[in-house]
């Protein structure tokens, strides 16, 4: 296990938080929830159906997890609540009903009931299904308009970003940001970097030209966008358009961003849109062998993470233990 994550897990044991697993009969779930226990990085509940998990990992008897069956329970509090929160969107009273037993929805209506920390779910869901209920009832944090997402890198790239620990966002969520979503992308991506990597943010607004080579429409909201960061958060260190190699490489960025104090030493990079950041991280994932730890999602008011339908149960373990953080938050 990387130094990172050894922390990130470290700090969800002090701050014993309480997180909700939506999918909760999932083998690679159940089998977190006992790691998660054992090594005391959260509280537990399950949603699922008790002699369904017993029988996928028996060990989950003796570890004390709640488990919580929402098809055989008096769901009334959770769908008024759903209802109260949805009705002007043109929720009927028995849609809420029916959609409160619905275990995506429960395990947010659990959190934002103050029953829960946060919740985690992606394992067997795609991704619009898991992040849904939540922009729905848990929204966004006051003074935030846009839920995104940033993976920590961990890559073997040493001479890159911190000891080659880079964040990439937008990877996971808005497919085609605003100059205004792209903004609160790098300020959120920036406090992620401060809050679970522990980085002192050098942000690099990216695009496919630097400082004016290229004209076109696609730079000139990248440029708007690093506008916006400057006047939004004038304490960060934000910088574009940049390409890729200008904002990493010191002897490039002296030739085509000369004076800038991001270029050459970004390690925290935000995509232009969702094409660019989903393929960008795989492909340092893949090609360069990286650990990438995510999608950590940020701008929701109680913490929701979506996971990868690839993940393995330590990668839900580590998710739990980022949820934790964020709940600390
Ligand atoms: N931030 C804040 N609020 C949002 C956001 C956002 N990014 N997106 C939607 N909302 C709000 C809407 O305003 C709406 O609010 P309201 O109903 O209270 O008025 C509510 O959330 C639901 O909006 P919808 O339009 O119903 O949701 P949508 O269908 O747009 O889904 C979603 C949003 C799920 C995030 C969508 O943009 C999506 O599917 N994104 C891509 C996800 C994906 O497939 N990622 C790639 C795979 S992940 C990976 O590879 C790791």
């Amino acid at each position: 296990m990387s130094k990172l994550l050894e922390s990130v897990r470290a700090k969800a044991q002090s701050a014993d938080k309480h997180i909700v697993l939506a999918e909760g009969e999932e083998k690679r779930i159940i089998d977190a929830a006992v790691a998660i226990r054992k090594e005391k990085i959260a509280r537990v509940t399950l949603l699922g159906r008790a002699d369904v998990i017993y029988k996928v990992n028996p060990e989950i008897k003796n570890i004390d997890v709640r488990i919580i069956d929402t098809q055989n329970m008096d769901i009334l509090p959770y769908a008024e609540l759903l209802y109260e929160l949805r009705k002007a969107k043109g929720m009927t009273p028995e849609e809420a009903a029916k959609l409160a037993r619905n275990p995506l929805y429960f395990g947010v209506l659990m959190v934002k009931r103050g029953e829960a920390d946060g919740m985690v779910a992606g394992a067997v869901n795609a991704t619009g299904d898991v992040l849904r209920p939540a922009l729905q009832i848990i929204k966004t944090a006051p003074g935030i308009n846009t839920v995104s997402s940033c993976f920590i890198m961990a890559t073997q790239a040493a001479q890159y970003g911190d000891n080659g620990v880079l964040v990439f966002g937008d990877c996971a969520v808005n497919p085609q940001p605003t100059a205004e979503q792209l903004a609160d992308i790098a300020i959120a991506s920036a406090a992620t970097a401060v809050s679970i990597a522990g980085l002192d943010p050098k942000v690099a607004m990216l695009s496919f030209s630097t400082k004016g080579s290229a004209k076109h429409e696609l730079v000139d909201k990248v440029v708007e966008a690093t506008a916006l960061v400057k006047a939004r958060a004038p304490q960060l260190s934000v910088d574009g358009e940049l390409q890729l190699d200008a904002a990493l490489v010191e002897s490039v960025a002296k030739l085509k961003a000369p004076g800038s104090n991001v270029a050459g030493h970004a390690n925290v990079l935000i995509f232009p849109d969702l094409q660019a950041g989903n393929i960008g991280y795989k492909l340092v994932q893949r090609l360069g062998n990286a650990e990438a730890v995510g999608p950590i999602c940020q701008g929701f008011n109680k913490p929701v993470n979506d996971l990868s339908r690839g993940c393995s149960s330590e990668d839900v373990v580590n998710v739990v233990a980022m949820t934790a953080l964020q709940a600390i938050q």
